[in-house]
């Protein structure tokens, strides 16, 4: 691909959300700056978290609505970091506009939006990619180096799992309509995680889930995300994954991934790995750290990308991967049938 810009600092990034769960705004805009590219707008609801953008960086333009932004603003990259459903539509809002787009994780909620942003941003020749920071989390590092080395043999299955008996909370991310459900937060990391292992076509997708133990309890009632939700996928190459997401477990599983293969097995947690390797009586165990995450990668990349033309990491192609399987999942559940795998 062609640069189009000549150096970093000539890509000038508005964020949308600058919210307070995690502080994600200044966590983007700082990687944002180690990469060279100028933070230039802020775009929040909430005046109170843009007088905090403000004093993290002074001198930024705020603004309380996107169109607003979209129309007095110079900034040719925007980041979107606000609750899940509004991804979509603000993509294309600022695509339709030809600004560049990254959008937070999950990409958007279903197949169909993530194939309408593609399309709109190839019309409009912008870049569009999702801050998928955890592909240069340690722990998948490690995992990758592990399996690469063929200390497992031929990978056969990858389990991803997380969550506990809790109840949901009364933020957004326990709203159905609003998050897209208990498997689109941590669910869509554990995802990406495991599609770096396993390198072939998704052929189809079973979905489980279990709603309305906690929905009278929470705030969202009738549209409070799944208590439990569980999918299974099946790869060309035979390889299958499971992905269990709950808010029931009182017996919650070791680690966050399992990768079993025909010589051994590893499981890992954010800190930690374990390889677990039989030859005949003998079970040899070894345990390490992970490496640091490497989060800073991702916009390295965005900025080499579209200052170098070096190519792009994080494609729109790879952030459809996991919505396509939640979505089939979400279908899946609904419909008591394995569904198809659709590549447009
Ligand atoms: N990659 C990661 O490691 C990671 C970590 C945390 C959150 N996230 C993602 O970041 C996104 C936001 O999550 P969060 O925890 O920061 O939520 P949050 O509720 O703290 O922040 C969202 C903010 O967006 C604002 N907002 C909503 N609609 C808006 C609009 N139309 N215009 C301007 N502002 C708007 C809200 O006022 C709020 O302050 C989600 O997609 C979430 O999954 C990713």
């Amino acid at each position: 691909m062609k640069p189009r810009f000549s150096s970093p600092a000539e890509i000038k990034v508005a964020v949308v959300g600058y919210g307070g769960i995690y502080n994600m705004g200044r966590i983007h805009l700082q990687d944002v700056q180690k990469a060279g590219m100028t933070p230039r707008a802020v775009v929040e609801l909430d005046p109170s978290r843009l007088a905090i953008a403000t004093q993290d960086f002074p001198g930024i333009q705020t603004y309380a609505a996107v169109d607003e932004m979209l129309a007095k603003s110079d900034a040719n990259l925007v980041i979107l970091i606000t609750p899940h459903n509004t991804h979509a539509p603000l993509a294309l809002q600022c695509i339709a506009a030809g600004r560049h787009v990254v959008c937070e994780k999950p990409f958007a909620i279903t197949t169909e939006e993530c194939d309408q942003m593609i399309a709109a941003a190839q019309k409009a020749d912008v870049v569009i990619s999702t801050f998928h920071n955890r592909h240069w989390d340690g722990s998948v590092m490690k995992a990758l180096e592990v399996v690469k080395s063929g200390k497992l043999g031929e990978i056969v299955r990858v389990e991803a799992h997380m969550g506990q008996r809790n109840q949901p909370g009364d933020v957004w991310r326990g709203s159905k309509s609003i998050s897209g459900g208990i498997l689109y937060d941590w669910g869509v990391h554990l995802l990406e995680y495991s599609l770096q292992l396993i390198d072939s076509e998704i052929i189809e997708v079973s979905g489980f889930s279990k709603r309305g133990f906690w929905a009278p309890e929470t705030r969202w009632k009738d549209d409070t995300i799944e208590d439990e939700a569980f999918a299974v996928v099946r790869f060309k190459n035979g390889v299958w994954l499971t992905l269990c997401m709950t808010h029931i477990d009182s017996n919650p599983k070791r680690g966050m991934v399992e990768v079993t293969g025909t010589k051994g097995s590893l499981w890992w947690d954010y800190e930690k790995h374990e390889i677990i390797v039989k030859e005949g009586d003998t079970t040899t165990v070894t345990q390490g750290r992970n490496p640091k995450e490497k989060w800073e990668n991702y916009y390295a990349n965005i900025a080499d990308h579209l200052s170098k033309g070096e190519p792009l990491v994080i494609t729109p192609e790879w952030a459809r991967r996991p919505i396509h399987i939640l979505d089939l999942a979400n279908q899946s559940a609904a419909q008591g049938r394995a569904i198809a795998a659709r590549y447009a």
